[in-house]
């Protein structure tokens, strides 16, 4: 088979920059197709906080068309690499004005005003960036509303140029951030007045990115099968749902992987101690180490519950606050690590210094996150909804039973009983019932070792969401050169 030249245009990619999972699954997907054998390749805005990474400047700056004329701004290379060799050039489109801020897509006063401009010429700069290269990439994935402007390009300013021919697959990662801006931001995008663009992005008024980009990508994928038939109905289609309908057998599900090299607690260097499914005897370790970082009593016998998370009502987070009392009480001890919602981090951080048995984190700490995971027995996840969802699988991975509800790629992953807890219905009353359900199987060691042993065994890794990405660009770029009357006896 042909290898696939594929360009990956995201706003995040991990270590260069994180917000969420989205940035774990650009850091992992390319790296996993590389492996595979094909051309891949990233770009991404350089943003202040990956300017401590390793990059060098390319020579000459890329002009990016923008209103009457055009803007300008630097590409510098990097690469994301793995231990076993595979690696992938990222280019960094570098502009101060747009990119060198505090935040990602925003600070503590919140979302930066500016974002569909800012994502805009990511998107067209994606385009422009393979001109520059001389790529002409088979397929264009765009993840979420930030480059959803890149399909509805190659349908429009780019018909009957080279790079057209490029497929593209979009990934919606969370239904939840659509890019909604006033029809009066189209001319902040930077992009010629066109009535099919104009007619793409409009919605019900206003401009919405995902709609165009669910409207105009070849190939639409969701990051697990039951987030796939959750999307396409009223209740999951956050305003969407009849959008998605219309691209039928178009919409697909390909369940996320996860990084097995930065998530294995055989090498983890973030935590006190190493194990394997087969001896658990450095999770011990890693539990006692956890209890005392955060100021819990160091107690072996008391299960620790975990929870990572932004927190924002997705996360159902709320119902974690309305239990607290009643999860104090199960004697259990409780170790929190997010940021979000100003008044659930206050809740936590009340908690923390009232209660002997709850210890909070605010903030984003990338090693805490690991500690927690090979440190604690059981991690809660009581999403209101749930895309793909990475934490529940790291969790598996550590032996660190998840209680999920059951609801996106949480249904997908665990299995009751056996690989993690679920509960079904969006209460405090259901979350507690589950934890005290796991808090009993916990007092069984032979039982919760069991389901620990089996929850590590599982295959999580991105080679078979590798595998099935390929079969969908194959798919993707047949059906863009027959749309374009170019099928030609080439098997891809
Ligand atoms: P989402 O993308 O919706 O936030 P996922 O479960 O897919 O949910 O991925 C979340 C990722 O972000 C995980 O890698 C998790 O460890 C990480 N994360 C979330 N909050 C924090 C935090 N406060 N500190 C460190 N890592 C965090
Ligand atoms: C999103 C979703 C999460 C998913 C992640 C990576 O942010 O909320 O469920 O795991 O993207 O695909």
């Amino acid at each position: 088979m042909p290898r696939l030249k594929i360009l990956f245009s995201l706003p995040e990619c991990f270590p260069f920059a994180k917000t969420g999972g989205l940035g774990d699954v650009g850091g992992a997907l390319p790296i996993a197709l590389a492996a595979r054998g094909h051309d891949v390749r990233v770009v991404m805005p350089r943003y202040r906080v990956t300017r401590k990474f390793e990059s060098k400047p390319l020579a000459g700056p890329l002009g990016i068309p923008y209103g009457p004329g055009t803007l300008w701004t630097g590409v510098r290379r990097g690469q994301l690499s793995s231990k076993r060799g595979a690696v992938v050039p990222v280019y960094f489109l570098d502009h101060d004005g747009l990119y060198d801020r505090e935040g990602v897509y925003g600070d503590a006063r919140g979302g930066y005003g500016d974002n569909t401009e800012r994502y805009s010429v990511l998107s067209r700069g994606s385009i422009e960036l393979c001109r520059y290269l001389g790529f002409e990439p088979d397929v264009i994935h765009v993840h979420d509303w930030p480059t959803c402007l890149v399909p509805v390009l190659l349908d429009t300013v780019e018909q009957g140029t080279a790079l057209a021919r490029a497929a593209s697959v979009l990934t919606i990662h969370n239904m939840g951030y659509q890019g909604w801006s006033s029809r009066d931001s189209y001319s902040e995008m930077g992009l010629p007045f066109s009535p099919e663009i104009l007619g793409a992005l409009d919605l019900n008024g206003q401009l919405n990115l995902l709609k165009a980009g669910i409207l105009h990508s070849t190939i639409v994928s969701t990051v697990s099968p039951n987030y796939a038939r959750e999307i396409q109905t009223k209740e999951g289609g956050e305003g969407l749902d009849a959008f998605l309908r219309m691209r039928g057998g178009d919409v697909m599900g390909v369940l996320n992987g996860i990084d097995e090299e930065a998530w294995n607690p055989e090498v983890d260097p973030h935590i006190a101690a190493n194990f394997s499914a087969e001896d658990l005897s450095g999770k011990a370790v890693c539990k006692a180490a956890l209890q005392r970082e955060m100021g819990l009593p160091e107690r072996p016998d008391v299960p620790v519950i975990g929870l990572i998370s932004r927190l924002v009502g997705q996360k159902g987070v709320d119902l974690v606050v309305d239990a607290l009392y009643q999860l104090m009480a199960t004697g259990a001890q409780f170790v929190f690590l997010g940021s979000g919602d100003k008044s659930i981090e206050e809740v936590f951080q009340r908690a923390s210094l009232s209660t002997p048995n709850v210890r909070a984190f605010i903030g984003m700490n990338e090693g805490l996150a690991h500690r927690i995971e090979a440190g604690a027995d059981l991690f809660l996840m009581p999403s209101r909804y749930e895309p793909c969802g990475l934490n529940q699988l790291y969790s598996q991975r550590y032996g660190t039973l998840p209680i999920v509800r059951a609801v996106g790629g949480l249904e997908d992953t665990v299995d009751n009983g056996s690989t993690g807890f679920k509960f079904h219905e969006l209460s405090s009353e259901a979350l507690v019932g589950t934890v005290r359900w796991a808090l009993e199987t916990y007092a069984e060691p032979a039982l919760f070792r069991s389901m620990q042993y089996r929850a590590m065994q599982k295959q999580s890794g991105w080679s078979h969401a590798a595998q099935q990405y390929e079969a969908l660009y194959r798919f993707a770029v047949r059906k863009r050169r027959r749309a374009l009357g170019q099928v030609r006896a080439v098997r891809l």
